[in-house]
């Protein structure tokens, strides 16, 4: 296959989809493959780092997408917003972050009738034989990471404790809310940081895991039967249900110093978690990182992208945290899509779409002249989205907006 790596285009993002290291084992396993000059620029990897991997270097990133059989990407199409279409080519493979619940319907009808095959990373199913090639865990896993070191950036405390000849440092108070993927990397570091960090999730499955990186968990007096599915993502509960949480949380988020949020439920808004009453309880100088801003954030004063502050109280709403250790994640994406990209073709290298495979199944968008999105063919086709969310949430999938 000649796989191609045109560069990304989104706004402040570093990443890129392939890494001459990974670049270097495809070619080895019989690829071709194609970068545009300066794709790998953000990462800190430069061109003839990718000719000495062995491959061809374009001038721009058009030639890619017009030699490419398989295009690699980080964000494109509906993760991509505000951008034109990628020029793909007739029958071409994408395989990248693909934005599967915005994307709207005329691109998807567009990429079916150009043959395209889209396969969209966010729909991997989390089963232990896609867990090399799932993106959205590699990637949250360094946005953990990354919320963690921000806020312990922005506090006007340390995070250790230590006892001093100048008197005893108390440790800062950490809270993170959600310990999914993000949720238990940022405890880990915080815990690694040395601060009193505490841990909450509506799935209570996870107490143990946070335990068992030094943490506390958090329980609250809520009904969280169903709030999980068997893949290990929440489900979407009642108003009620999280009316109650904000009520309980009222105790415990003004005690923190850092307030780490991560609570997500797949194709669906943010749960509103952390009000703005409990933030003005918080002590001035206290640092919220709101993980789940681009899905309207888990706080009520998060803006996407923007830092707001609140009473002395900061409450930061990052959108590409990866992006900032742009390296590490780029690797760690190239990896998934090798991974991803061997399981997709056959012992000859040719690619072999098995519909049979629940990867392939479930993370393709568009192939063969049909728009074959699960998660939107569900309960009757593309047609009947418009009425998946009255809530201004027109993109959320059928499935999960009928589930409570
Ligand atoms: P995940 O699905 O692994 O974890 C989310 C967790 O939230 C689950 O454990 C779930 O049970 C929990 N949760 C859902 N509703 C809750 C509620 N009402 N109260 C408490 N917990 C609740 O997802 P992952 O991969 O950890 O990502 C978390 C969020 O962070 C997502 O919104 C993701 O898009 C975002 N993210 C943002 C980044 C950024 O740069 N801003 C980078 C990486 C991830």
């Amino acid at each position: 296959m000649i796989v191609g790596v045109p560069t990304e285009t989104a706004a402040d993002e570093g990443r890129v989809a392939l890494v001459p290291p990974v670049a270097e084992e495809l070619v080895d396993a019989g690829h071709e493959v194609l970068v545009a000059s300066g794709a790998g620029e953000g990462a800190h990897w430069s061109d003839e780092e990718y000719r000495d991997a062995g491959c061809a270097v374009l001038d721009d990133r058009e030639s890619v997408f017009e030699r490419a059989d398989v295009v690699f990407q980080v964000q494109a199409l509906g993760a991509n917003e505000g951008q034109p279409t990628d020029p793909y080519d007739d029958g071409q493979v994408v395989v990248g972050l693909l934005g599967p619940y915005s994307i709207d319907e005329d691109t998807l009808a567009e990429l079916a009738d150009r043959q395209v095959s889209a396969f969209s990373l966010e729909l991997m199913p989390r089963i232990s034989r896609a867990q090399s090639m799932d993106a959205l865990s590699s990637q949250a896993s360094l946005g953990g990471y990354q919320a963690c070191l921000l806020a312990a950036k922005e506090l006007p405390k340390m995070f250790p404790m230590e006892m001093t000849a100048a008197g005893t440092i108390r440790p800062a108070e950490v809270f993170v809310i959600g310990a999914g993927v993000a949720g238990l990397k940022a405890i880990a570091t915080s815990e690694r940081l040395g601060a009193s960090t505490r841990g909450h999730d509506v799935r209570l499955e996870v107490k143990r895991e946070v335990e068992s990186l030094g943490a506390d968990f958090v329980e609250l007096e809520l009904e969280t039967e169903g709030s999980g599915d068997e893949e290990g993502y929440a489900v979407e509960m009642g108003e009620e249900f999280y009316a109650e949480q904000r009520r309980q949380m009222q105790r415990v988020v003004p005690e923190s110093d850092v307030v780490i949020t991560t609570a997500a439920i797949p194709g669906r808004p943010a749960p509103e978690i952390v009000t703005t009453e409990m933030i003005e309880e918080m002590d001035a100088g206290s640092v919220i990182v709101d993980l789940a801003a681009e899905t309207g954030g888990n706080c009520e004063p998060t803006e996407a992208g923007e830092t707001v502050e609140v009473d002395g109280v900061t409450v930061h709403g990052p959108t590409n945290l990866p992006s900032r250790v742009s390296h590490t994640a780029s690797q760690q994406y190239a990896n998934n899509l090798a991974n991803f990209l061997e399981n997709l073709t056959d012992d000859e290298g040719e690619l072999d779409v098995d519909f049979e495979d629940e990867i392939i199944d479930s993370t393709l968008l568009t192939h063969d002249g049909q728009v074959r999105n699960p998660h939107r063919d569900d309960g009757g086709g593309t047609d009947d989205d418009e009425s998946a969310g009255d809530d201004g949430e027109a993109d959320a999938p059928e499935e999960e907006a009928d589930d409570d």
